[in-house]
């Protein structure tokens, strides 16, 4: 897609220099030098050195990575490093070039032909954030909210997770076993779709806007999809289960077989720990669930922590998620005197715990701050200006500002400092955060490397062997 960006042009020689620490890291893993690098690849030793050091130019640095990939068993996903798109941390969209990446699509109408279904425009992006928000307008108009309307399409699902934010007379729709539904959105009201639900929009007036703020975005799975076609539909589906029984079963068969480890003898195994055989026999056979002192046990016994086989099936519900604005939480951001947001939460699922989305409120009567900015957090943030006041976003440790008029969109970076202020009356933001690869799993496994060596992680330095 274009670039988005309406900031400044990004940093090549940090790049650079995160393409050659990138290679580094990678030859260390392969227990090579730079110098057997330079023999292995057939390239001069100074070549290798100033791609290293970042002094190369980018074409040298790719050719060198490409080389890697032909000469190595490592996978070229592995090397790549993608280029910061944004602007010390985030990327703006304004309203008017939003416009200009307009498209209709049509689906089949209830007269035999095909007509305008939705209009799509794409909003700000960034090729290191795993989410695609698009503002789309509903051109299908019903004049009543049944779910089995002949006027309304539906798709099949799709593997992104979706949070949409509703703008006007909306009707949402969407299928569950077989069964649809539908419910009558208005301006604030939000949910959460799961991966592969069946879902479609409609408007409700040809005379008012009726639009939604679709934020799609990938979750753990969309991201291993290599791995995931390698093992095939089949073994995926096996090994993970569901519901409480099955899904604690499944987990357990997980561990059992990654230890070799027969169901039996892990029986005897627990039975030595203490349990009674019978006890024991059906907590590995699968017909009971752990208590939490059984489950200490059980995962002391794997040499696991008690979090590996604990397990939190999805319930009945948890599917589709529909959020009314009247019925969401509300709170003062910063709480205390001087509030300078009023934050309300959109629909929340448990299943997804650091999807935050928020229709945020803007305050024009707030004190000035000063400083780096009021949020920072570890999450991919989009936000969207859907009211009808500018608001002006700061952002980053060089303090810079940009101003985002209605219909303006901005992506920021996990842990980049922002805020907002309102240039007139107060503003109108939409706002989703989303976890991307920075999960708790991946901060337990970094919390539980030596201090001293975690610096490495980010961009690695030095030869260690
Ligand atoms: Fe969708």
């Amino acid at each position: 897609m274009a670039d988005t960006n309406s900031s400044k042009k990004p940093n090549s020689s940090g790049y650079l220099k995160r393409l050659g620490a990138r290679i580094l890291c990678e030859a260390n893993d392969l227990k090579r030098t730079p110098e057997a690098l330079a023999k292995d690849l057939d390239l001069d030793f100074s070549i290798i050195q100033s791609v290293l050091d970042g002094g190369a130019d980018e074409e040298t640095a790719r050719a060198v990575l490409f080389r890697m990939a032909e000469c190595y068993p490592v996978s070229l996903s592995d090397l790549w490093v993608d280029r910061d798109d944004t602007g010390g941390g985030a990327v703006v969209m304004k309203a008017s070039r939003s416009e200009s990446s307009s498209r209709v699509f049509e689906r089949p109408d209830t007269g035999g032909g095909s007509a305008p279904y939705y209009e799509y425009r794409d909003t700000a992006m960034s090729r290191l954030a795993p989410f695609k928000p698009e503002w789309i307008r509903e051109l299908r108009v019903v004049g009543d909210a049944d779910p089995a309307n002949p006027g309304v399409v539906f798709n099949k699902g799709h593997l992104a997770h979706q949070q949409t934010f509703f703008i006007g007379p909306v009707n949402f729709y969407w299928e569950i076993d077989g069964q649809r539904f539908c419910a009558e959105m208005e301006t604030g009201d939000s949910n959460y779709i799961t991966p592969f639900v069946p879902h479609s929009f409609a408007s409700r007036d040809a005379d008012e806007m009726a639009v939604i703020i679709a934020v799609t975005y990938s979750g753990q799975v969309h991201q291993s999809l290599q791995d995931f076609s390698r093992i095939g539909a089949a073994a995926a589906d096996a090994a993970a289960g569901s519901g409480l029984q099955d899904g604690f079963a499944s987990r357990l068969r997980r561990h059992l077989a990654a230890e070799s480890l027969l169901p039996g003898q892990f029986a005897e195994m627990l039975t030595d720990a203490g349990l009674s055989a019978a006890r024991a026999g059906a907590l590995t056979g699968g017909e009971a669930v752990p208590g939490p002192d059984e489950l200490s046990l059980m995962a002391g016994v794997l040499n696991v922590r008690d979090e590996d086989l604990m397990v939190s099936p999805p319930e009945p519900g948890d599917q589709v998620i529909v959020r009314r604005h009247g019925e969401a939480t509300v709170r003062q951001f910063p709480a205390g005197n001087e509030p300078r947001y009023r934050l309300r939460e959109l629909a929340r699922s448990r299943n997804q715990p650091y999807l935050k989305g928020f229709e945020v409120t803007v305050l024009s009567e707030a004190v000035k701050t000063g400083g780096e900015g009021d949020f920072r957090h570890g999450l991919h943030e989009y936000v969207y200006n859907y009211g009808t006041e500018a608001v002006i976003m700061t952002w980053g440790a060089d303090g810079r500002e940009a101003v985002l008029e209605p219909g303006d969109s901005a992506y920021i970076q996990p842990f980049v400092a922002h805020g907002f202020e309102a240039a007139g009356g107060d503003g109108n933001l939409v706002m989703v955060r989303i976890p991307g690869n920075l999960t708790d799993a991946l901060f337990d496994e970094y919390a539980s490397f030596p201090a001293s060596g975690r610096l490495r992680v980010a961009g690695e330095t030095e030869v260690w062997f």
